[in-house]
């Protein structure tokens, strides 16, 4: 078996009694790694003043991290610019909040070669290289540059966008020809992967074939000739570690901490959002939605509490302020209007919580509200529904523009623009009968156990350990 070296920006170093850390693609690596051991390469979430040194290699049983800090202007320049300014709004159609700077972009390209240049000593030639995410799509061009033969795959989390947005990016060309430069490139949805190959035949002027579904358990694979490269595309739905959540979630139902917030709530329903606070989430709209709810039907007010878990994220770049500034008014507002002395309508905060604790929350509450205005996959749609009682499942309120929306297609699915009819959905969620409850659980728990987080792992490492690599 080849040994896996995986490579992402984040990297959730396990540090027992430590928070989770936030974030789907760090949460999904970590279960992946875990069961088959291996590298896992990138940066340790600090800044430095001097230069990048050597990385930190540290071993947690058959996981080996290495890792290494940032210097503040690559920081500056790649996380916050051109990964989390640039790439992050484009990829999810905010281009309204996208900014292009010539600065931003040479740094993205210099922490790739840098984290490539590190990388490289590490590696043994029947390694398999996955590289994670965004910030890191020259990497494979990088270390092709230094003569790297390996196989090479990159698995984007975040949606890709259509082409006409994508287009917007002065460096579009530049950027897909580093995709080409992976042998597997991974989506999340189909309609991720119908962008690319658009992209590629309308304006790369590529060739693509179909190759439809393969062995490995991913649908619609597509190879794809261009820039002088052949790369298989393909999309793999990311997941969870279903089964092991759905204990957990048993046993976090009498938690000291989920037993304190039933207390609180003194059997009032609860309904339950958990995101990184990020513009994509739709939480403005969100909370829009509640309050409509309040507004439209009045027999909640006293009788619902609605828990928005969010902790910040990405504090450097200015439109997350913003949005924090944003929902701090709103949720201000709507308590203000409602409240009364026993009862706050929004429970709103800005911390994390770890997963067991989120897995007992989850159970707890009646509505899952998910309604991100576009969203790559959205793990916690899938984990609010595998923590469900199977007895009395709570209903998933989820947006038709989330990944997770193609196979959880037995939710209430919202449109989440459309803050009337989410208030319905949350209405018909909180007065849906048993029977309908448990059908709707059932059907998306199938799928959850079909698709759970390690059956994605081995698609996804089986096609590409098939691969031929090209020389
Ligand atoms: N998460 C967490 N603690 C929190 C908030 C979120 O552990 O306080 C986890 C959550 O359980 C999920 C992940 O962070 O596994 C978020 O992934 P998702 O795909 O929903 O969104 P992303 O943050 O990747 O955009
Ligand atoms: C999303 C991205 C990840 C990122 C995570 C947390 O899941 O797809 O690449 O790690 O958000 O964001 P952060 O900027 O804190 O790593």
């Amino acid at each position: 078996m080849n040994r896996l070296v995986v490579v992402s920006n984040r990297v959730a170093l396990v540090e027992e009694g430590k928070q989770q850390q936030a974030g789907g693609l760090a949460v999904a690596i970590q279960e992946a790694l875990k069961s088959r051991g291996g590298i896992w390469f990138g940066w340790n979430g600090q800044t430095v003043d001097g230069p990048e040194g050597p990385p930190k290699i540290t071993q947690s049983g058959r996981l080996t991290y290495a890792t290494l800090a940032l210097n503040e202007r690559d920081h500056a320049e790649y996380y916050n610019g051109f990964a989390n300014s640039t790439l992050w709004p484009l990829f999810h159609y905010r281009l309204d909040l996208a900014s292009f700077s010539g600065r931003t972009y040479a740094g993205y390209q210099r922490v790739n070669s840098l984290f490539a240049g590190k990388l490289a000593p590490l590696l043994e030639p029947d390694d398999l290289i996955w590289v994670h995410d965004y910030h890191l799509i020259p990497f494979a061009e990088q270390l092709r540059n230094m003569g790297l033969p390996q196989r090479m795959g990159f698995y984007l989390h975040t949606p890709f966008p259509a082409p006409e947005i994508l287009v917007a990016l002065p460096a579009h060309e530049a950027l897909v020809r580093n995709l080409c430069a992976y042998d597997l490139v991974g989506f999340q949805t189909e309609s991720d992967l119908r962008c690319f190959a658009n992209y590629i035949r309308y304006e790369a002027r590529g060739e693509v074939t179909e190759l439809g579904s393969n062995s490995t358990g991913g649908t619609g694979a597509v190879r794809v000739r261009a820039f002088g490269r052949t790369v298989t595309a393909q999309a793999f739905p990311i997941s969870i570690e279903t089964e092991l959540l759905a204990g957990l979630a048993a046993q976090g139902a009498n938690s000291v901490q989920t037993q304190r917030l039933r207390d609180s709530l003194v059997g009032r329903a609860l309904i339950i959002g958990v995101d990184r606070l990020d513009y994509s989430k739709g939480l403005p709209q969100r909370f829009e939605a509640f309050q409509q709810l309040l507004d439209a039907y009045p027999a909640n007010r006293g009788q619902v509490s609605f828990m928005q878990i969010a902790p910040p994220s990405r504090a450097d770049v200015a439109e997350y302020q913003a949005i924090r500034r944003e929902l701090e008014g709103m949720a201000g507002h709507i308590n203000g209007r409602f409240a009364e002395f026993d009862w706050v309508p929004i429970r709103y905060l800005n911390k994390s919580f770890n997963r067991k604790a989120l897995a007992g929350f989850y159970r707890h509450a009646r509505i899952g509200l998910v309604t991100p205005l576009r969203d790559g996959m959205n793990l916690v749609a899938k984990e609010y529904v595998a923590c469900q009682n199977p007895e009395d499942p709570g209903v998933l309120v989820l947006s038709r523009f989330a990944g997770a929306a193609k196979e959880l297609d037995a939710a209430l699915i919202v449109n989440p623009y459309d803050i009337g009819a989410t208030a319905e959905n949350l209405q018909r969620g909180l007065t849906m009968p048993l029977a309908e409850r448990r059908e709707r659980y059932e059907a998306m728990m199938r799928v959850l156990r079909t698709n759970d987080i390690t059956h994605w792992r081995q698609a996804y490492v089986d096609t590409l350990a098939a691969l031929e690599p090209e020389q």
